[in-house]
């Protein structure tokens, strides 16, 4: 690197001026740079605060379009759906998540029908908003069935696509879905729905607040370590992002993003694909809770959503993602 000395060379003398900031900016956010996560209830006409999330809600199939205008008017390129799903369907099996009318593939024709390609719709593939023991797969013997779950999700995933989910986002983190997935929806000519691969998912205690918001917290019996990754590894990261390049996927996520700045950050240097980051319900709670106690003004959420892109993120899941217009200025 060719660099000059003080006091010929002076960095402050680009800083000095806004125009000048301005001029030598490396990393901006635009509306396309985000997704929009969407809560769906059961009943008619609710819009439900989430206590753990503030300013964050729950919709009715009825009350879609709120949000959804919403987010195309602020020209959001995708919106993601997720279920809060009553208890009594829930079962061991998620049986729920191959319901035709289950709130995800509502929510899914509804959007569809109604706004056709104005906006893209991407759709968790994992059982967990579904299952009696808030797992991502099924279990026997205190064991969550790797292949046995594969089936499962391969049938979830050809409902959605069928519904008319646009991308498809394995969150489960079980071995060899995204191949499999891939060739189950090539076979029934679904060969235009992307996979956003949930690739590196860390085990983590920053989804606290969506496992509330989707209802899971309560029923999860222990927790996601035996799937999900271990937060001191990063090499792993690289193991399973070329995993799933091979089988097929379009896009990967890391999850969840502030932590993790640095996975993002190799994985989009070592692969030049789509990496896109998802900034987690605990991240998003904590920050609203240090800005409502005063602790950092609201400044800090442009600067976290910044760091995204700083480090390779393509696009970034917030659930500021609709608002971001009144926290810029
Ligand atoms: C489920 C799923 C989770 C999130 C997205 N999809 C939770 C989990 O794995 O337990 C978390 C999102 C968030 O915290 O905002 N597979």
């Amino acid at each position: 690197m060719i660099t000059g000395t003080y006091p010929s060379l002076r960095l402050r003398r680009s800083r000095k001026e806004s125009w000048s900031r301005r001029l030598i900016q490396e990393n901006t956010l635009s509306p396309n740079d985000f997704i929009l996560p969407i809560f769906l209830i059961d009943g008619s006409n609710k819009r439900q605060q989430i206590s753990s999330m503030p300013g964050v809600y729950r919709y009715t199939i009825d009350r879609l379009s709120q949000i959804v205008d919403r987010a195309i008017k602020k020209k959001i390129p995708m919106v993601a759906l997720f279920p809060k799903t009553q208890n009594v369907h829930k079962d061991e099996l998620g049986t729920e998540s191959l319901n035709e009318e289950n709130l995800v593939c509502k929510a899914l024709r509804e959007i569809k029908k109604r706004y056709k390609n104005q906006i893209g719709i991407m759709c968790d593939v994992a059982l967990d908003p579904y299952t009696s023991h808030g797992h991502d797969g099924i279990i026997k013997s205190n064991t969550i069935l790797n292949d046995e779950t594969i089936e499962i999700l391969i049938n979830q995933s050809l409902l959605q696509a069928d519904m008319g989910c646009d991308v498809l986002a394995p969150s489960d983190m079980m071995d060899g879905r995204i191949g499999k997935i891939r060739k189950a929806l090539d076979k029934h000519k679904f060969q235009d729905v992307q996979i956003l691969s949930y690739a590196a998912k860390y085990a983590s205690s920053f989804y606290g607040p969506f496992r509330d918001a989707v209802g899971s917290k309560d029923v999860l019996k222990g927790d996601k370590k035996t799937y999900q990754m271990d937060y001191r590894n990063s090499d792993e990261a690289i193991r399973e992002v070329t995993l799933d390049i091979k089988e097929g996927a379009d896009m990967v996520m890391v999850k969840p993003g502030m932590p993790y700045l640095d996975i993002i950050k190799s994985i989009k240097e070592k692969f030049k694909l789509p990496v896109l980051a998802y900034q987690v319900s605990g991240e998003y709670s904590l920050i609203e809770t240090a800005i409502a106690k005063k602790l950092i003004n609201k400044n800090a959420i442009y600067e976290i959503l910044v760091a995204f892109k700083r480090a390779g993120s393509n696009a970034i899941v917030s659930y500021y993602a609709d608002r971001l217009d009144k926290i810029i200025k």
